[in-house]
């Protein structure tokens, strides 16, 4: 609706321009909002006081003018001026009406896919394998799922990028351990956390270890054999740990999703030998060098892009550059879109920058930074455990789930092991995933199971319930939400409206979730669905409906928000529950 409206106001605009009453070639962003009060209107636009301005015309003037200029359009009932010169337009009750009958005919709920599809490359999870999976990795992981959910639902094709730390010193250290202990090696790997503290320990105390954990790793640079086996074994322990996180967090990752930093080795001399033929090399100190302008310290002086250090070796820069120039020459994506942690925001900027003008991506591709803040404590700080030590995630998606096993059991004592167990699985895992999905991506945020697991407010308990209270209106009268439902729906009553002026948004949240990779703005839509839902179900009675036409129209209106609700839980990875 809200594209519908821009696309009003852009032709207004240019009969005006044609007209010569506003000046040519202004073209600003039209801004579309919802009102606050229904009474004023569905949507309203402050376009007539961006451009009062140019225009050389007060707000409302020019506001008349567009209102003489706007052409008709069967959606919308009315166009009204308000206040100062905002153009408020109220959507026509019957086509609505008729829009949502369609989307319930429809598998897809109405939403068009974009067009053109692009192909995007969603670089999400990306955790180092010389470590456990913590905490800090879920936001990556789960983002970036969520995001690129939505991105197929759109229509786009994604191609996920795992960018596993796979390659590195520290892989020496760890190889002379595994070394070490042969025979403990397997069963100490099941806590990789505690492997890596007895392999660093062991470096740290003993020179003769530290020795060995380096020449291990120029033994692993020239690709010795058995040093080569030793950290594939590693390596796909530590992979297996992911696999499972992915798993038991409902999330889209695959092995053959992996495509970690070692894969772009071969690459990493001719990325440099590229960036000295494009004249971008500087060499400082013997180290391999870009300065970019726009990158100073604080002093003024322009900061470098190392690629290669002065001993030969490389930096996670130099392969990031690689993987920018694979992903565009041979993944071809138009888009990709890189879910890590808003600390990294300059060395994408760097790498984004190098990349541009080595012309390692096509000009017309995008490189966007989807960065977030930090996960810390209900205290506000860092998140840790009690000792100070990092949270393994796993560790966190067993405590939530034990808390909701506590909470439903309580709430209904009566309900069959098996049941329990499923829905405390379900509420626990999606509690902690929707806690996350519904902050906005850059701010930083608490961690506290109190507030993701309580049924009020913004939560993934409150609208898991919201959703069984739907599938219960179906329940109720002997039947589910299958198939085709009689009737028409007609928006007569006002809780009515609100509900389906809100289902019609579905596509435009979720176009907008895929531009900016913000999942918080679905939650926000689901949660204010719900609530509307609520009210419409308190106001307009359902089963004790005067008639069955009324009751037919109000089933669908059900229907369609029970639907909309499994869908949108669904692109956030969470699943659903028929009751709890
Ligand atoms: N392994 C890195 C870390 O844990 C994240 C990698 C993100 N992706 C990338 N292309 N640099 O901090």
């Amino acid at each position: 609706m809200k594209d519908t409206i821009r696309q009003l106001i852009q032709h207004a605009l240019a009969r005006l321009a044609d007209d010569g009453v506003l000046p040519p070639g202004a073209a600003p962003a039209i801004q579309v909002d919802d009102t606050k009060d229904k009474s004023h209107g569905d949507f309203a636009s402050n376009i007539a006081m961006v451009l009062a301005k140019p225009a050389g015309l007060k707000p409302r003037d020019l506001a008349e003018k567009l209102l003489a200029a706007l052409p008709a359009d069967p959606q919308i009932s009315k166009v009204e001026i308000a206040g100062p010169g905002f153009l408020n337009f109220t959507q026509d009750g019957q086509a609505l009406a008729r829009r949502l009958d369609a989307a319930l005919q429809d598998a897809r709920l109405g939403v068009r896919k974009g067009s053109p599809a692009q192909r995007v490359v969603v670089d999400l999870s990306s955790p180092n394998l010389a470590k456990e999976m913590h905490v800090g990795h879920l936001r990556s992981t789960i983002i970036g799922d969520a995001v690129s959910r939505v991105l197929e639902f759109l229509g786009d094709e994604v191609i996920r990028q795992n960018h596993v730390g796979d390659w590195g010193t520290q892989f020496g250290m760890l190889l002379a351990y595994l070394q070490e202990k042969p025979e403990a090696g397997e069963t100490d790997l099941a806590d990789l956390e505690g492997f890596y503290r007895a392999a660093k320990q062991r470096f740290d105390e003993s020179p003769a270890f530290a020795d060995h954990a380096r020449e291990l790793v120029v033994q692993l640079q020239a690709g010795e054999p058995e040093c080569m086996r030793l950290w594939r074994r590693f390596n796909a322990i530590s992979l297996s740990h992911c696999q499972q996180a992915y798993d038991r967090l409902n999330v889209k990752l695959a092995p053959a999703d992996v495509r970690g930093e070692s894969t772009y080795n071969d690459d990493l001399a001719n990325v440099v030998g590229d960036l000295r033929d494009a004249g971008l090399l500087v060499e400082s100190d013997g180290a391999q060098c870009v300065f970019l302008d726009e990158f100073r310290n604080a002093e003024g002086n322009p900061l470098p892009v190392i690629v290669q250090k002065a001993g030969g070796g490389y930096l996670y820069a130099s392969t990031d550059l690689a993987a920018t120039r694979y992903r565009s020459r041979v993944l071809k994506a138009d888009r990709a879109l890189y879910f890590v942690d808003q600390r990294q925001a300059l060395h994408f900027q760097q790498v984004f920058e190098v990349a541009r003008r080595a012309g390692f991506v096509h000009p017309g591709m995008q490189l966007e930074h989807m960065g977030f803040g930090t996960m810390n404590g209900a205290d506000g700080k860092p998140f840790k455990t009690r000792d100070g030590g990092t949270v393994k995630l796993i560790d966190l998606l067993d405590e939530a789930q034990a808390r909701a096993y506590a909470l439903v059991k309580e709430k209904n004592p009566a309900l069959a092991e098996d049941e329990l167990r499923h829905i405390a699985r379900v509420v626990g895992i999606g509690s902690v995933k929707y806690a996350d999905l519904s902050k906005h991506r850059s701010s930083d945020y608490s961690f506290n199971f109190d507030h993701m697991l309580s049924f009020e407010g913004n939560t993934a308990p409150y609208l898991l319930y919201a959703y069984t209270r739907v599938a219960s209106v179906f329940r109720k009268l002997g039947r589910d939400d299958a198939g085709d439902l009689p009737g028409r729906i007609r928006l007569d009553a006002p809780h009515e409206q609100e509900l389906a002026a809100r289902l019609a948004q579905f596509g435009e949240v979720l176009v907008q979730v895929g531009e900016k990779g913000t999942p918080h703005t679905l939650c926000g839509y689901l949660y204010d669905l719900a609530g509307l839902f609520s009210s419409f179900y308190e106001h307009c009675p359902i089963l004790a409906a005067g008639d069955e036409a009324t009751q037919q129209s109000r089933l669908r209106l059900a229907a369609l928000t029970g639907r909309t609700l499994r869908q949108g839980l669904e692109l956030l990875g969470l699943e659903t529950l028929e009751r709890m």
